[in-house]
């Protein structure tokens, strides 16, 4: 009996509960009159006069024990409820910084969404290349200086790795892969040998475009820049194309919009002149076709590409070219309510 009694003292001290439920089961299991420590007090009451001289204290002593745990454990219950009524739950938690997406990503996002909703799908392509893709299937012949034009960075130990100076490469790389309807886009990362100012950097964003197929036309092309620009700054916005080179397409044009500050009639913005630049464009010269291994007597095609950091400059009016890079806070938590 006395071993029966230590072994309760210690599993009732180990003794927890964390609502009252599982106190009233504790009672009951422990002190009822069914409970295991009034079933060895019927024990008790059976033995010899001398026995119970020597187990009834620690009886006792048990029965408090357990009245005292139970009690305590009611209190403990208690207190932890009552901590937990003061909890303010209308505070504002610990705040959390909420991220913004970046003003480049935001503006490419938009680029591609206009033009996928005529049927451009994405294609991308690496940023280091070698000469071919991103000179030479263009129609720049070797030491042509239009390669100068772009201010390539070359790889010193082997001139034939550049990081690419435009995402043309990737209509190279589409072009020499599949044969037309090509209608893609291609957004990228492009790098150019510039010295950091507020209006250059050494590298920048582009968003191209390529659309090959039977009777494509200038007119196509037209269209679809149409389309774009009044997608992208409004359905007021005018184009005009200007006459320009470039190696790989022919004819050649610079597309200019309606100033969307002044709305053309002339600001500081547009220097007066009712128009800003905003991305080059053409018909895919026949050759740049046949370096691809596309038949160009069946096909004709038009490509153009713009600068996202151009395109973002108009939308936002960013002065400053170097913030989209310096990872300053205080500018990109601005965007948060763009998507
Ligand atoms: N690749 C040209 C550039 O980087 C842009 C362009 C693309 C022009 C396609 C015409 C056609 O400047």
């Amino acid at each position: 009996m006395k071993d029966k009694i230590q072994a309760l003292l210690e599993e009732i001290k180990a003794l927890t509960a964390t609502h009252h439920d599982a106190i009233e089961q504790l009672r009951i299991k422990y002190l009822s009159k069914k409970g295991s420590i009034s079933t060895l007090f019927d024990e008790f009451r059976l033995l010899a006069p001398e026995e119970k001289r020597l187990i009834g204290k620690s009886l006792n002593d048990l029965k408090n024990a357990a009245q005292e745990k139970i009690a305590l454990l009611k209190e403990h219950l208690n207190e932890g409820l009552a901590q937990a009524d003061q909890l303010d739950l209308t505070r504002t938690a610990a705040p959390i910084a909420i991220g913004a997406r970046h003003p480049i990503s935001i503006v490419k996002n938009e680029i591609v969404d206009i033009f996928a909703r005529i049927g451009f799908t994405i294609a991308e392509g690496p940023e280091i290349e070698d000469d071919w893709h991103v000179f030479g299937a263009l129609n720049f012949p070797p030491e042509h200086p239009a390669r100068d034009m772009q201010d390539t960075f070359f790889i010193e130990q082997n001139p034939d790795i550049v990081l690419r100076t435009h995402t043309s490469s990737v209509q190279t790389r589409v072009m020499t892969k599949q044969q037309p309807p090509i209608r893609m886009i291609f957004p990228g990362r492009v790098y150019r040998n510039e010295a950091i100012s507020y209006r250059a950097h050494c590298f920048f964003h582009q968003v191209e475009g390529l659309y090959i197929d039977k009777d494509v036309s200038f007119a196509d092309l037209r269209q679809a820049l149409m389309y774009f620009a009044k997608e992208m700054f409004g359905e007021h916005t005018d184009i005009r194309l200007r006459p320009s080179y470039f190696p790989f397409t022919e004819p050649s044009a610079e597309m200019d919009i309606s100033c969307n500050l002044c709305g053309g009639k002339g600001c500081q913005f547009c220097k007066h002149t009712g128009w800003v630049e905003i991305l080059g464009c053409g018909m895919v010269d026949p050759n740049v076709l046949e370096n691809c291994g596309i038949d160009s007597k069946i096909y004709s095609g038009y490509a153009f590409g713009m600068g996202v950091e151009r395109i973002t400059n108009l939308k936002y009016q960013i002065k400053d070219l170097r913030m989209f890079s310096e990872n300053d806070l205080r500018f990109l938590d601005q965007f948060q309510n763009a998507y």
